[in-house]
């Protein structure tokens, strides 16, 4: 297994947490100065390329030339396999590619594995032509640690099942910290709030990890079936009644309800209403959405999140997910310039 790769925040300690958020932070300001976004790993002729931030063209400094067959290659390749759906995930590794000059090869559902190969076949078959990272989202949980047992190049999650989203736990560390000023990443004396269906949530446990790595106190909140106290394992409290800790915490993160991941059980039972009968959404809605008026019970500063994709007028109010708190397209945003980190990190470059 390539160390070089990115599977998890679980059992990350500050230090490697921090180290990739400092980088993902140069690369934001590196990005803020450049008003064409020129790609970091582009050839500049002589001019600066990166050097404010320490950025270096991946493939042209840090990484040996590869002869392959009478031409050489200097140029890097990932490997994107995204087997389930995604935009911001997708996207953004492409982009933060793109702007490290490496080359992003996109592999999805339309493979091999739609005639029944399997997800270790299909990325050994990858690797063999000489890709140099493979970025995988799949659906059972664990699918990126199996695949990176089976492969000698570095493996990115980009989400696994329920397991974990370590990117995005990332972003939403790095947008927390600029949001509340934190610029040492220390988020000692914050509390923050997960609040859904975290029993779903890979983006919950990677939050989980990486605020806790920061120091931040973490409660995740939800009805008890979405919400069971077994979630304290991953070293946070459960709540669940939202109205008694809204008032008391810096950062609400808001999660979907992810009924695809229920087993087929479309149907929970929750107190006075189940999900998907009608006026299921309102018992959810009455319990645990974020609307307006519980936003208007924040504390001052205290800030919104969401990973998306959202369910408007579910999980969150449309005045809340765009109002003066929300920091989801902030998120978004920071989502590229992390993503450029942690590649940067598995081929070798800057913070390798
Ligand atoms: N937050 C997140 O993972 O979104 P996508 O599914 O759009 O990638």
């Amino acid at each position: 297994m390539h160390d070089g790769g990115l599977l998890q925040l679980r059992g990350m300690d500050r230090g490697a947490v921090v180290e990739l958020l400092a980088r993902a932070r140069e690369f934001a300001r590196q990005v803020g100065r450049e008003s064409g976004a020129r790609p970091i790993g582009a050839d500049s002729g002589g001019e600066s390329n990166g050097s404010e931030s320490g950025a270096r063209p991946i493939g042209s400094e840090s990484r040996s030339t590869q002869r392959i067959g009478s031409e050489s290659r200097s140029t890097p390749m990932v490997a994107t396999m995204f087997f389930e759906d995604s935009t911001r995930t997708r996207l953004s590794f492409e982009i933060a590619a793109r702007r490290l000059g490496v080359e992003a090869l996109d592999i999805g559902p339309s493979s091999s594995t739609s005639k029944g190969e399997t997800l270790v076949d299909s990325a050994k078959t990858i690797e063999a032509m000489g890709v140099d990272a493979l970025i995988v989202r799949a659906g059972p949980s664990g699918a990126a640690h199996l695949i990176a047992r089976h492969v000698s190049v570095p493996v990115i999650n980009a989400g696994d099942g329920k397991h974990e989203h370590p990117t995005q736990g990332l972003l939403d560390c790095l947008t927390l910290c600029r949001a509340l000023g934190r610029d040492d990443f220390d988020l000692s004396g914050v509390r923050v709030a997960i609040v859904g269906d975290v029993v779903s949530s890979r983006v919950a446990r990677s939050a989980v990890a990486g605020f806790g790595a920061l120091g931040a106190e973490v409660v995740c909140v939800g009805p008890v079936h979405l919400a069971p106290r077994s979630l304290e394992g991953l070293g946070c409290s459960v709540s669940h009644d939202l109205d008694g800790v809204i008032g008391d915490v810096d950062a609400v993160m808001m999660l979907r309800v992810q009924r695809e991941r229920h087993g087929g059980t479309e149907v929970r039972r929750h107190e006075g209403g189940e999900w998907g009968a009608a006026g299921s959404v309102g018992a959810y809605r009455a319990g645990f959405a974020l609307t307006a008026e519980r936003a208007g019970r924040m504390k001052a500063g205290a800030v919104v999140m969401h990973p998306g994709p959202m369910n408007r007028g579910v999980e969150i109010d449309s005045e809340v997910a765009d109002g003066a708190r929300s920091l989801v397209t902030r998120q978004v945003a920071a989502g590229v310039v992390v993503r450029m980190a942690v590649i940067e990190r598995a081929l070798g470059g800057a913070s390798g």
